[in-house]
């Protein structure tokens, strides 16, 4: 079937086009009821099925005589390791760990944190709480302990499983020192730390909270997977929103695996037995479908990289291992290209590699520029095909499916809509616009399979951020446009967040730190263009009056309590003093206006506007500090 015809099919009768997906899947109980709702009337996959999606991933390979397969292959530039792990390694090394768990007293519903760098011990420690029912929360290395301590709040673990380091580029990130301060901030204390110890020279300080890893799986033996219903959530992950809040998705177990199962195969086109590469980390959606779980539920080869694009060693690294590992589709962000595009501009190092097996390079995270795409297509000489997801929806909603059909690709598009996703692009008024049209991007209800199930405690958040605005759509935040070929074209959020190479980031979140700064009166923070990260963010502060301030100093001691309260990640690097902020006659920040100046876009200067004089005292800061290159065309209204 070509892809108009399998996608129409799962719009017009999506019950029976993922009740025969799912039959694709071991259920110990296959579900009867397809779809139905939760108490909230919101849409629910699978309801009465029961299953495991650790056995899914692990059990199953080796009852089907696959045991002796590479499930992952860890390819570490950072540590001069690689290591090749299969299915029966996977399955010993999981199901000890579970059992170890167990002996802690985790059980199926506690929940437990896992704060770990790229290091197999993180795939083994979601695995093996995916096989006791426990819900994990994985949180990215690059936030900070205060950010820790906000997720140990929410979701209350009772353990958080961790390593003694991880390694960036030229410096040790010390993780377990960081979840002492975590758990010292927070106010849920988790029983225990297990920690795995890397031996890479590191003191760990201890606690008494503390487990050694390595002697607590040395001490247990492999358990039996416990089953699940469907809607049981196999993690929470955190991602930003609009507030300084993070939001923790709540992902099921049964509609999840049955999505990325489809999707392995009809969006990504590989087979049982590929190696595929998801070059992102597992504190990230990307990670988590398809480093983990998408791969191992359809027992391709995952490649766990820990390095960057560029700099482990140097930027012939990706093209490396995919020449190395064969990989035959490989996932990275437009970003790491961009990296890697500056260092390399003519493809040097990809002649050296024989990349013979790699037969698509998909790209997501972020908008994906012409350029980036064009030399990606030249060089690597393959289809590069952008598609577009959120940590929402957990698997791709618009995307070239080219396990179907590959079909055109068009710079800019990430393609059509995903089957299952039905998108629609409606105006303020929740119309559906005429093809061209800008507007909000949206997915008619029901959701397919896979996509989040609610905010983990925060189900009114839920439903106002994601439900409200259109009755009967989910509301993506971001905007967009179809053609007249049906292609959707991403412009970019509509709200606060912003994208850091790659990293959703809330820029609400970090103006709040900016604010509690004791010489900031008040402050903006926004993304502006960058070329290597796509956005950067960029603040502005006005200072107390009255006082005698040092201005540069102020700045770099704003930036400094960005980065000790977020991370390192929030990259916040220009901080600049301004008289004051552009606001609306009601005292709205004109943070969209301070954007495009910056980012040299045409822009309107609103009616409403308070005082319009100031957009010269902007544009003259921005100036003196080379934000932008200022060619704007202003347009009065
Ligand atoms: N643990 C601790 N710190 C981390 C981290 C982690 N896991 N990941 C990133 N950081 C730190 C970085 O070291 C950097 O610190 P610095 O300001 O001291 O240099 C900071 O967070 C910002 O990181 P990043 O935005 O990634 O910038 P970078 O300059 O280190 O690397 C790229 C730039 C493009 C090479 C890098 O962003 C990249 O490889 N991106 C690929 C895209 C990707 O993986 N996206 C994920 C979603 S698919
Ligand atoms: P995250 O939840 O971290 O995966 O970030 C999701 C957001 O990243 C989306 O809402 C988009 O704003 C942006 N995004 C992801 N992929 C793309 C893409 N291919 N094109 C444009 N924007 C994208």
């Amino acid at each position: 079937m070509n892809y108009q015809g399998l996608y129409q099919k799962s719009i017009t009768d999506p019950e029976s086009f993922w009740k025969e997906q799912a039959e694709r899947l071991a259920w110990y109980k296959q579900p009867s009821t397809i779809l139905g709702v939760d108490k909230y009337d919101y849409p629910q996959w699978f309801q009465d099925g029961k299953l495991n999606v650790s056995y899914l991933c692990i059990d199953k390979h080796i009852e089907d005589g696959f045991g002796n397969q590479n499930a992952i292959i860890y390819d570490s530039p950072v540590t001069n390791t690689k290591e090749h792990i299969t299915f029966y390694k996977l399955h010993e090394e999981v199901s000890k760990l579970a059992d170890g768990l167990q002996t802690l007293g985790l059980k199926k519903g506690d929940t437990c944190i896992i704060y770990m760098p790229m290091i197999p011990q993180a795939l083994y420690a979601m695995l093996a709480c995916a096989r006791l029912g426990v819900v994990h929360s994985v949180v990215f290395g690059g936030f900070a302990p205060h950010e820790l301590a906000i997720r140990i709040n929410d979701c209350k673990p009772k353990a958080i499983i961790t390593a003694s380091s991880g390694i960036e580029i030229q410096r040790i990130i010390p993780y377990k020192p960081y979840v002492d301060e975590a758990i010292a901030l927070a106010n849920h204390k988790p029983e225990h730390v297990i920690v795995f110890d890397r031996n890479l020279g590191v003191d760990i300080p201890y606690q008494s909270y503390d487990v050694d890893y390595t002697e607590l799986v040395s001490k247990s033996v492999a358990i039996e997977p416990v089953a699940v219903t469907s809607n049981h959530p196999l993690y929470i992950l955190y991602t930003s929103g609009t507030t300084g809040k993070p939001k923790g998705i709540i992902r099921d177990s049964g509609g999840y695996a049955t999505a990325l199962k489809f999707s392995m195969k009809h969006v990504y086109g590989v087979e049982e037995g590929d190696v595929y590469w998801a070059a992102s980390d597992v504190g990230w959606v990307v990670g988590h479908s398809y480093i983990v779980y998408g791969p191992l539920l359809n027992r391709n080869t995952t490649v766990l990289f820990e390095g960057k694009p560029i700099k482990t060693p140097d930027a012939s690294t990706f093209w490396r291992v995919i020449s190395e590992h064969k990989v035959k589709v490989m996932f990275t962000a437009p970003t790491a290209i961009r990296a890697i595009k500056k260092e390399d501009p003519n493809g040097e190092f990809i002649k050296v590699y024989d990349l013979s097996s790699l037969k698509y390079q998909f790209l997501a995270g972020e908008r994906c520029d012409a350029a980036t795409l064009s030399w990606t297509k030249q060089h690597l000489k393959v289809p590069v095909i952008d598609h577009w997801w959120q940590t929402e929806s957990g698997w791709p909603m618009l995307a070239n499916m080219v396990g179907v059909e590959l079909m055109e690709v068009k710079p800019g598009s990430a393609s059509m809509p995903v089957c299952g996703y039905d998108i629609q692009i409606l105006n303020e008024e929740g119309i559906a616009v005429k093809a061209g049209v800008e507007g909000y991007v949206t997915v008619k209800l029901p959701l397919p399979p896979g996509c989040l199930l609610n905010l983990w405690g925060n189900p009114e958040r839920f439903k106002s951020g994601y439900l409200s605005k259109f009755p009967g759509f989910y509301f993506s935040g971001d905007g967009g446009y179809k053609d007249e070929d049906g292609y959707v074209f991403i412009t970019g959020r509509v709200d606060d967040i912003i994208n850091v190479a790659g990293h959703r980031l809330s820029t609400a979140e970090m103006e709040e730190v900016v604010a509690s700064h004791k010489a900031v009166a008040e402050c903006a923070v926004f993304g502006v263009h960058c070329d290597l990260k796509g956005q950067k963010p960029l603040g502005l502060v006005v200072l107390k009056t009255g006082e005698n301030h040092d201005e540069s100093l102020i700045s770099k001691e704003v930036i400094k309590d960005v980065r000790h309260e977020i991370g390192a990640v929030a990259s916040l690097k220009d901080v600049l003093v301004v008289k004051r902020l552009p606001k609306t006659r009601s005292g709205k920040i004109l943070r969209k206006l301070l954007r495009n100046i910056s980012d040299e876009l045409e822009y309107n200067v609103p009616s409403t506007i308070d005082d319009a004089t100031i957009i010269s005292e902007i544009e003259s800061v921005y100036k003196s500090n080379q934000i932008g290159i200022h060619k704007n065309i202003i347009n009065h209204e």
